[in-house]
């Protein structure tokens, strides 16, 4: 397996970027530089049980900032980038896209330029270990019928402004390998959840409206499909894709998609149980795009293979 070296991470102190970094300083031996803007998903308590290695660092910047970025890499000296920092979130990039487009589009395309040029500048054989790894999101898709699941040849179809960002993102970083020849790899997994997960996403959302007997929001009638991928599980399969796969890959990254559930609200040990009336289905005009089935496939990063 093609080792790490110094890993840079944007997005660091978000929910999967800090699972990340955590893996990185408690499982390996790189040195990790986190670049991250520390906007409201940003939580730096995410981070407390690794910040005092001395293989960890922290940055607070924004990756739009090139001159910023130009001087973390040119000080650091990557092996390989990882990148997350986004904005995430969909409902708000309905109610607000400028940033999305901003950070998803504005920022990726300033850590491209900054790579290519510091890529550039090294000696052939750390060349060929350089790897921008591009983090996105299986929402690029769209939607599912009732069958079938988004493999490495499914067109994108994104529907939101989040997603279309996202989309537009993973294309440039594409651009960049089959124009430039920057040794990219780009992973589309699925939702996450695990520790630190932001309040306002489904899971921990409906976890604390139960503890607090309050209504819990599912969209629609409750019956849209998403997988649930770990994402403890999600970082390993982050190490195992930048490790091992070939510059101009374009991978998904799932748990077992033949488990894909039905109902997130099983992923929470049923909290209908701790309310009395839960169920209110959020008649929420900005949902009308909503995506009524998501579920992946990829035969190198599923469960199976890569906790072999
Ligand atoms: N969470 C999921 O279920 C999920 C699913 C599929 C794909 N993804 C993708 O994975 C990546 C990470 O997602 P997440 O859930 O950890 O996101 P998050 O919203 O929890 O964290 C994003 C992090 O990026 C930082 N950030 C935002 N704008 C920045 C900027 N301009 N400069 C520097 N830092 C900035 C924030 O401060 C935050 O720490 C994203 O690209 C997202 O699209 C997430």
């Amino acid at each position: 397996m093609r080792s790490l070296g110094n890993v840079l991470v944007t997005g660091g102190a978000g929910f999967i970027g800090s699972a990340m970094v955590r893996y990185l300083i408690q499982q390996s031996q790189s040195k990790v530089l986190n670049v991250d803007k520390l906007t409201y998903a940003g939580n730096k308590e995410s981070l407390k049980a690794v910040a005092d290695s001395p293989r960890y660092e922290f940055l607070q910047a924004d990756i739009c900032d090139i001159a910023a970025m130009e001087a973390a890499f040119e000080r650091f000296k990557p092996q390989t980038m990882m990148h997350l920092a986004a904005e995430s979130h969909v409902d708000r990039s309905i109610d607000g896209p400028a940033a999305f487009i901003q950070t998803n589009l504005m920022g990726t395309y300033c850590l491209l330029e900054t790579a290519r040029k510091f890529w550039s500048s090294l000696g052939e054989s750390e060349r060929d270990s350089f790897r921008f790894h591009h983090i996105s999101t299986d929402e690029v898709y769209g939607s599912l019928g009732a069958e079938g699941y988004f493999l490495e040849t499914t067109p994108y179809d994104p529907r939101s402004p989040y997603s279309a960002s996202k989309a537009g993102s993973d294309h440039l970083v594409l651009a960049w390998f089959h124009t430039y020849g920057l040794p990219v790899i780009v992973t589309n997994c699925s939702n996450n959840y695990g520790p630190y997960h932001f309040p306002e996403k489904l899971i921990p959302l409906v976890i604390l409206n139960a503890l607090d007997r309050k209504e819990l929001p599912i969209y629609g009638k409750g019956d849209n499909v998403r997988d649930w991928l770990y994402v403890e599980d999600h970082v390993r399969a982050l190490e195992l894709a930048v490790a091992q796969g070939q510059p101009g890959d374009s991978r998904r990254a799932v748990d077992d998609p033949r488990r894909a559930v039905d109902d997130p609200r099983r992923a929470v040990d049923d909290p209908r149980r701790a309310v009395d009336d839960p169920r209110r289905a959020v008649d929420d005009p900005r949902r009308a795009a909503d995506d009524p089935r998501r579920a992946v496939d990829d035969p190198l990063l599923n469960k199976t293979a890569f906790l072999a």
